[in-house]
């Protein structure tokens, strides 16, 4: 089944749909912040070039059917505070691989758990997913807390799997199975 969200999914704080070129430049300033990307596995944007570069790449992504790159909206402000996005789509496995970025004026307040139980919702209902897998960097404490919130198990660590701003980074590898997130929905 490919990726797709036709209808924005809505949370009490939140919406998300997918991407747009408008959304450029509040996602400039979410991934321009070195404190945001310092776990990530890719250099802040440095300008809207960066911005552009990376829409063209994850259009490319979504066209092939492997992605489905979103946006999440503030309702109060109406802006885009973060993204998230599936990838990495195994169709014969019925398995992708999930990411995320927040603001970080907005971190702490469980706006990233309540977007992903939205997108989780999605993935393993409507998208009929089986199995949803992250990696995170071992020193990223509230990625790893999050995943470990949302039921996800932690797997293993991958040694050197990531070269990240010119060093080589262990992974520490998450997975959630479609009856993980059954078990723990009302
Ligand atoms: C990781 C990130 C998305 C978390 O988003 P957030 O909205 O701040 O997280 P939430 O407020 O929803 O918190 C979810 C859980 O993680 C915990 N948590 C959040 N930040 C934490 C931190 N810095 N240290 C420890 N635990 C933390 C929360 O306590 C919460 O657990 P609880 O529900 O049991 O209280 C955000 O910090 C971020 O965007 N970081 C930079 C980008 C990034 O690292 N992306 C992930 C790449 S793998």
């Amino acid at each position: 089944m490919p990726l797709r969200l036709d209808q924005p999914l809505e949370t009490a704080r939140l919406a998300i749909r997918p991407v747009a070129e408008a959304d450029l430049p509040a996602l400039l300033a979410v991934n321009g912040d070195d404190a945001v990307t310092r776990y990530l596995p890719y250099a802040s944007w440095r300008g809207s070039e960066d911005a552009r570069a990376w829409y063209t790449r994850m259009n490319g992504l979504q066209l092939a059917g492997s992605a489905l790159q979103m946006v999440i909206l503030e309702h109060s402000s109406g802006t885009a505070i973060g993204s998230c996005l599936l990838f990495r789509l195994d169709n014969p496995s019925a398995r992708a691989e999930l990411g995320y970025v927040l603001g970080r004026a907005h971190w702490g307040q469980g706006y990233m758990r309540e977007a992903l139980q939205a997108l989780l919702d999605h993935a393993f209902g409507p998208l009929a997913l089986r199995r949803i897998e992250a990696e995170v960097d071992p020193r990223n404490r509230a990625s790893s807390a999050l995943l470990t919130r949302l039921g996800f198990t932690h797997e293993g660590t991958l040694r050197e799997r990531w070269l990240s701003k010119g060093e080589a980074c262990d992974v520490d590898s998450f997975g959630l199975l479609q009856r993980d997130w059954a078990a723990r929905r009302p």
